[in-house]
């Protein structure tokens, strides 16, 4: 018989290009993708498979736990790959409370219905966490993240992420559910939304509007390309171990000033304006609240026992990315025009 398996948050960033992947290099399997549409959820991210005969779409929340009750009932899932979240720090310290409800509340949703259909048969069956490096709060200058450091989280939104990922945990030691988790760092690429820093820039670098540096722009992040962190999830979906938490990232570091003025420089070439000129662009603005200083991520462990390392250099992942928005001006625009400039306004205004 066909497995079945759920993807939540499909219609994402990420969640778009996992489905993309399993969709096509699994005809086997049956995708379904449930995602609420949010602001941050887009079908147009999946126009291109969107009729493949193993892959269905359903809109919903996971909140509602009636509607997740039935629909695992209607499905009997094999799997669950969980990327459905609230996901923009600067959006949780506005409104924690929509955070707290789709982050923890959405998962608890899940794993119950998840731990009734599977009561009498957990053999082969799978629930994938995806979380974020953010729940292990800020480095100093030194050190990586390991699957062991403490959590230590100190946003609305990786408190929740990090809430979600104890429960999960506590699934699987209360009650046996067979659980994998994974804690990635930052991802850049196509069809990301452009509130996050790096579509925000090749946006504002192309409208020749100011790109906006919390700060002193020294906050560093660790970035992977989200085409890696799909072939990272599909890894772990089926080589994982039941129990385990594996660490995703892509041994690059960067500050954020650094990064903008690789963007500026990379933005220039492709649109043959003069060298530099993106880069006057730059201005030092009110920093986020509580802003974790450095984030790095210790990757040895999912490297070692299953063989994953990142595939693209930064340099080339982020020039093919710049192509891809240049390249996609109509996606640009449908996903920022209506309540995206009502968010930019209010965010950026002082
Ligand atoms: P995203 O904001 O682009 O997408 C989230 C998706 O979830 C959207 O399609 C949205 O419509 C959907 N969604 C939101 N609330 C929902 C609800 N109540 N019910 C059903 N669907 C809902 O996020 P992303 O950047 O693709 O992140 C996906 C996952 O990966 C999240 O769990 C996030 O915490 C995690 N993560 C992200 C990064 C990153 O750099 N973006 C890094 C590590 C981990
Ligand atoms: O580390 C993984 C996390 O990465 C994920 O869990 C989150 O879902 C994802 O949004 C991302 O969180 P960050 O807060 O690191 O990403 P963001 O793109 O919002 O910001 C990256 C850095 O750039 C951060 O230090 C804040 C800074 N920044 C961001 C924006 C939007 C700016 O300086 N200016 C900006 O306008």
């Amino acid at each position: 018989m066909k497995q079945t398996i759920l993807i939540t948050g499909g219609a994402g960033f990420i969640g778009s290009h996992v489905v993309r992947l399993f969709v096509q290099k699994y005809p086997e399997l049956q995708v379904v993708n449930l995602d609420k549409l949010t602001y941050a959820g887009n079908l147009e991210n999946l126009s291109d498979i969107e009729l493949k005969s193993n892959y269905t779409f359903v809109r919903g929340d996971v909140v509602d736990k009636d509607f997740i009750n039935e629909l695992f009932n209607m499905y009997n899932f094999d799997g669950v790959i969980h990327l459905a979240a609230e996901s923009h720090v600067d959006r949780s310290i506005s409104n924690p409370l929509e955070f707290v409800e789709t982050n923890i509340l959405g998962t608890v949703n899940l794993l119950n219905a998840a731990r009734s259909i599977w009561k009498n048969n957990m053999n082969g069956k799978r629930f994938y966490h995806i979380s974020t490096d953010e729940v292990y709060g800020t480095l100093g200058q030194t050190g990586l993240f390991t699957e062991e450091t403490s959590y230590d989280p100190r946003s609305p939104y990786s408190a929740s992420k990090a809430s979600s990922d104890h429960l999960v945990r506590a699934y699987y030691h209360t009650y046996d559910l067979p659980i994998v988790l994974s804690n990635c760092s930052n991802n850049y690429g196509s069809h990301q939304f452009p509130e996050k820093l790096i579509p925000l820039c090749i946006n504002n670098i192309f409208h020749k509007k100011t790109l906006p540096i919390y700060g002193d722009g020294k906050y560093t992040r660790d970035w992977l390309w989200v085409n890696d962190h799909a072939r990272a999830i599909e890894t772990i979906y089926f080589t994982g171990v039941i129990g385990e938490t594996y660490n995703i990232g892509g041994h690059n570091e960067w500050k954020n000033i650094d990064l903008v003025e690789l963007l500026c420089d990379i933005m220039d070439e492709e649109l043959g304006r003069p060298k530099g000129d993106s880069r006057q662009l730059i201005r030092f603005v009110k920093d986020r609240q509580g802003h974790d200083r450095r984030y790095a991520i210790d990757a040895s462990k999912i490297a070692k026992d299953l063989g994953w390392e990142p595939s693209v250099t930064f340099q080339e992942g982020l020039r093919e990315s710049v192509r891809w928005y240049l390249g996609n001006h109509e996606w640009l625009n449908n996903v920022t025009s209506g309540s995206y400039q009502k968010y930019y306004e209010a965010q950026y205004k002082d």
